[in-house]
């Protein structure tokens, strides 16, 4: 078992880089899958879903590897196996976005249903619903998908919700279907025209990404190719909070500040001081926060993700804060945690509102998910005394390196294990990357 112990109260200082965005490289490299010829991806984040999803796509045959510390190859060029393995995909939901591919270039495959998880039920009804448009025929036996094809064929396929996933994965499946597909009220996630721009680079004709309309010409097969992928936002956007919450001065480095907007005018209303430029963030907070009110919407609205970390700060912030998360039913459920630390926080529903107190104190937490973990983290960096969290496998996930990375702007914050563990010989820098 693993867990992190944490003394908050040091105002963080100095310059944090962040890594590539997870959400738009497990689509590109369940992407990856289309092309007849071996793709290069830059600027991987070292994190554990993205080892899964490596995993995933060896077990179709793909031949998949580091060829430096971030970057990565992968060849789909010898696919040999049209069936993905139970156990990865319900251990990550994203692995699912390899049956569009799948069918797609292959006319077969059969996948396992993903679970729900702890921030809710997560169907894929829009996912299935796009491929039956498409021409695919899918079944469901048991807990697997099996979705069978001649070659896919062009269609209107409206979302009844812009999912990021549903986008991604219908898009996989449409840019080599035959004639034109329209997916109408469409995701328009950063990670959506990341994996947009990417398939473009092996050759596919897409347009409107980042729109609520995007349009695809399908073509016969795509090539190889490199691609970079984009900072992850949201990354970016924690560590944004971190500095706010310890009330410290940091620079956030490779961030885009585009695709941080809804997080950046909230900490603005917040009180934090926000300098931009084309190389990242700087963010800088000598007072207590502002209250503020949250509401999480599709982007280009305040991120869910970042509902849960915006929330550990508005614990301490002066005044009251409704937050609301309109995307996830369950995405609360950290809250209980925050409350062992001090937090003046009532949940009804979709709705919590956080009452800002002087401070919080050090506890024994767990993390339920990804973004409740980083939420914890945040909350212990500003708390009076020591904070364990358990159950750190969850933020593993989704930031690569995070102890490193908050002991570098000093925080004081360790990883303690009850086994011992080997450590990274190599420490390579993100920024170099
Ligand atoms: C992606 O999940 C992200 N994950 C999530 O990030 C993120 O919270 C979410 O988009 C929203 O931005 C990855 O990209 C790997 P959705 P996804 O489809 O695609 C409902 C993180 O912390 N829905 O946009 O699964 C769904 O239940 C993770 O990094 C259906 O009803 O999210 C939810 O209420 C957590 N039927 C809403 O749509 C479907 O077929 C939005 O989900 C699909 C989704």
């Amino acid at each position: 078992m693993e867990r992190i112990i944490i003394t908050g109260g040091v105002p963080l200082q100095g310059e944090v880089c962040v890594s590539g965005s997870k959400n738009a490289a497990l689509a590109i490299m369940a992407g990856a899958v289309l092309a007849s010829e071996p793709v290069i991806l830059h600027k991987l984040p070292l994190i554990t879903d993205i080892y899964t999803m490596m995993a995933m796509l060896r077990r179709l045959g793909t031949v998949v590897e580091f060829i430096d510390p971030r970057s990565m190859l992968i060849d789909a060029s010898r696919i040999s196996h049209l069936e993905a393995p139970h156990n990865l995909v319900t251990r990550m939901r994203a692995s699912f976005s390899v049956t569009g591919p799948l069918v797609a270039r292959f006319g077969f495959a059969k996948v396992p249903l993903p679970g729900g998880c702890d921030i809710g039920a997560r169907p894929v009804d829009f996912h299935i619903k796009g491929l039956r448009l498409l021409g695919a025929r899918v079944e469901m036996d048991g807990d697997f998908v099996t979705a069978e094809a001649g070659r896919l064929k062009g269609n209107t396929i409206y979302l009844d919700y812009p999912s990021a996933g549903a986008t991604q994965h219908l898009m996989t499946a449409a840019v080599l279907a035959e004639g034109t597909t329209v997916i109408e009220n469409a995701a328009e996630e950063p990670e959506v025209v990341d994996l947009a721009n990417f398939l473009i680079t092996l050759g596919a004709r897409i347009e409107g990404h980042g729109t609520r309309r995007i349009t695809i010409e399908g073509v016969s097969r795509l090539r190889g190719g490199e691609y970079t992928i984009i900072p992850d936002r949201l990354e970016a956007g924690t560590y944004a909070v971190a500095a706010a919450m310890t009330r410290g001065k940091v620079r956030i480095v490779n961030a885009n500040p585009e695709h941080m907007t809804p997080v950046l005018r909230k900490l603005q209303e917040a009180g934090v001081q926000i300098e931009t430029d084309e190389a990242g963030v700087q963010i800088h907070l000598q007072t207590r926060p502002k209250a503020v009110n949250i509401k999480t919407m599709p982007h280009p609205g305040f991120p869910t993700d970042m509902q849960q970390p915006m929330t550990a700060l508005l614990c301490v912030a002066d005044g009251v804060s409704i937050v609301t998360e309109t995307v996830y039913e369950r995405r609360f459920r950290y809250v209980q945690e925050l409350r062992k630390m001090g937090a003046d926080i009532e949940q009804e529903n979709r709705t919590a509102v956080v009452r800002g107190v002087e401070k919080l104190y050090g506890a024994t937490v767990e993390a339920t998910d990804l973004r409740a973990g980083a939420a914890l983290v945040i909350a212990g960096l500003g708390a009076e005394g020591e904070t364990t969290i358990e159950e750190i496998h969850h933020i593993d996930r989704g930031y690569e390196d995070l102890v490193a990375k908050l002991q570098s702007l000093g925080a004081q914050i360790l990883r303690q294990s009850d086994k011992p563990v080997a450590v990274s010989v190599e420490e390579v820098p993100v920024c170099s990357a």
